[in-house]
């Protein structure tokens, strides 16, 4: 390895490259760590970088490009600055029938942001997900961690603090 590799490998912290490198010894090759790379360096860092990209592509020996695409086709990894919480609201069939649409409206309006925007005190991104396999339960969303289900317009915005407070 050369010392420009090196260079961008360190842009990762020990912590993050030895469990990249504990994650790729239970696996058949380097690249099929691919993903739990990304979730390993965006659980420290929130989301990937470009830099944290190029360095993780090194340490799997694989090209950038290659472990983009990656990034970029599983939609939890996140390839900009998020904010704390991420909302994923369910965009599929069973949700869409039960009003999901009214129900992201009321999100909207309570977080003043659209699709793919955070609020401005940083605390909620707003994205859409394909179903989340709570179809029984639609209008389905998640925030931060947390499945919530049945939702309704009227009330959904009771789920979000309010603008300057603590997240609980
Ligand atoms: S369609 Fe929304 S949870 Fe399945």
């Amino acid at each position: 390895m050369n010392l420009a590799e090196e260079n961008m490998i360190s842009a990762l912290s020990e912590q993050e490259i030895t469990e990249i490198e504990e994650e790729i010894s239970h696996l058949p090759n380097r690249q099929s760590a691919a993903i739990d790379a990304l979730k390993i360096v965006q659980g420290y860092r929130g989301w990937i970088s470009d830099e944290s990209l190029i360095a993780i592509a090194k340490i799997l020996q694989m090209s950038t490009e290659e472990l983009d695409g990656i990034a970029t086709f599983y939609n939890l990894i996140f390839r900009y600055p998020v904010g704390e919480k991420v909302v994923l609201f369910c965009d599929s069939v069973s949700c869409w029938l039960m009003d999901g649409d009214k129900v992201c409206a009321a999100i909207k309006r309570k977080l003043k942001i659209d699709y793919g925007e955070t609020t401005s005190d940083g605390k909620y991104t707003l994205l859409p997900v394909t179903c989340l396999g709570d179809c029984d339960h639609a209008p389905a969303m998640m925030i931060g961690e947390e499945l919530h289900h049945d939702l309704d317009a009227a009330n959904v915005a009771q789920l979000f603090d309010e603008p300057g407070e603590k997240a609980s």
